[in-house]
């Protein structure tokens, strides 16, 4: 599964991934608040195309209530799941009680799903961390009382709230979850090459690994770990499969966003996909200034398909 990565995992590349293999993507966190104020911003956050199938909207919010009811304005869009985050670190989300400030009062969590799931018929699931701190671990808690409450699936993200992204993923959390409840486990957290997978599964018993970070430029992870799972050979794209799935995420921007704010998102993008080439810096430099999707595309088409070629910024 492809996780949810606020400002990065929007339509186009969800789409990518789901094509190369993830067998489930979720929406980057949609605000509750703003669903109920009709910001035209998260709705659109909350959209998702038909190629995304099966989709999760992710929502968060304080207030039980207002998830519940924001849950129920979003199964309009008719997702395939309701996804809670009960693991956002940053501050100004927690000390609201969002996001894993829910870690922190695991009644409130537990009223949260019972009135979401009350309020929806899409099945819910809910995506945790390990606690708030490493002498605050609540995982196997929060991840049955979700259970108890009706959640379908439960994501472990095993970092703590302090630790934020520091540090590593402690996978023994996710298989001590695994062991207290019957639900589905999806594990997280520091899967980068496809012997994650195997990795993960083994050591935890999850019964879906997501994947964020190790999907950035690279996401042929999908269908690298869907090969290595069934113990097939894996032969990484070449040159002209990579550039294939960089224009047509490229396109597939550009549709969706317009000209100014897609050139201006596939930035990052691009920096991902050419890192560890030789001339990536270069090309950054040479992209990074330009307005025109054609121009951008044409100067990276030269560049992606002779990858061992300085690049000529011609
Ligand atoms: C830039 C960024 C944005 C993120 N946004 C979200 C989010 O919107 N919702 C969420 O549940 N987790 C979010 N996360 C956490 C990831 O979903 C994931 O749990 C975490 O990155 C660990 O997995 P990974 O090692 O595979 O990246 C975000 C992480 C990063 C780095």
């Amino acid at each position: 599964m492809l996780a949810p990565l606020a400002g990065i995992t929007d339509r186009s590349f969800r789409s990518i991934c789901r094509r190369l293999g993830a067998g489930m993507v979720f929406t980057e966190m949609v605000s509750s608040e703003a669903i109920e104020h009709n910001s035209a911003k998260s709705w659109n956050l909350a959209t998702f195309s038909k190629s995304e199938h099966p989709v999760g909207i992710q929502i968060f919010s304080h207030d039980p209530e207002t998830l519940a009811r924001s849950a129920s304005s979003v199964e309009e869009l008719k997702p395939d799941a309701i996804d809670l985050n009960f693991g956002c670190p940053v501050r100004k989300v927690v000390k609201r009680g969002a996001g894993a400030g829910f870690l922190e009062d695991l009644e409130g969590l537990s009223t949260a799903v019972r009135w979401v799931v009350q309020s929806v018929k899409t099945p819910v699931t809910v995506k945790i961390r390990s606690g708030p701190s490493v002498d605050r671990i609540v995982a196997v808690e929060a991840a049955k009382r979700a259970e108890t409450e009706g959640a379908v699936a439960v994501t472990v993200h095993p970092r703590t709230t302090k630790q934020a992204f520091k540090g590593k993923a402690d996978w023994k959390i996710i298989a001590q979850v695994k062991e207290a409840v019957s639900i589905p486990v999806i594990g997280n957290g520091d899967v980068i090459a496809p012997q994650d997978v195997l990795q993960m599964r083994d050591q935890t018993g999850c019964d879906a690994v997501m994947i964020g970070r190790g999907s950035l430029g690279n996401p042929w992870i999908f269908s690298a770990c869907r090969a290595v799972l069934k113990g097939e050979p894996w032969q990484t794209p070449d040159t002209a499969e990579r550039w294939d799935v960089i224009r047509e995420h490229y396109s597939l921007m550009i549709v969706d966003k317009g000209d100014f704010i897609g050139v201006r998102e596939m930035r990052k993008h691009l920096g991902w996909y050419s890192r560890g080439l030789s001339g990536a810096a270069e090309l950054r430099a040479k992209v990074f200034r330009l307005e025109d999707p054609e121009e951008v595309l044409n100067i990276c088409q030269k560049f992606f398909l002779n990858p061992k070629s300085e690049l000529s910024c011609e």
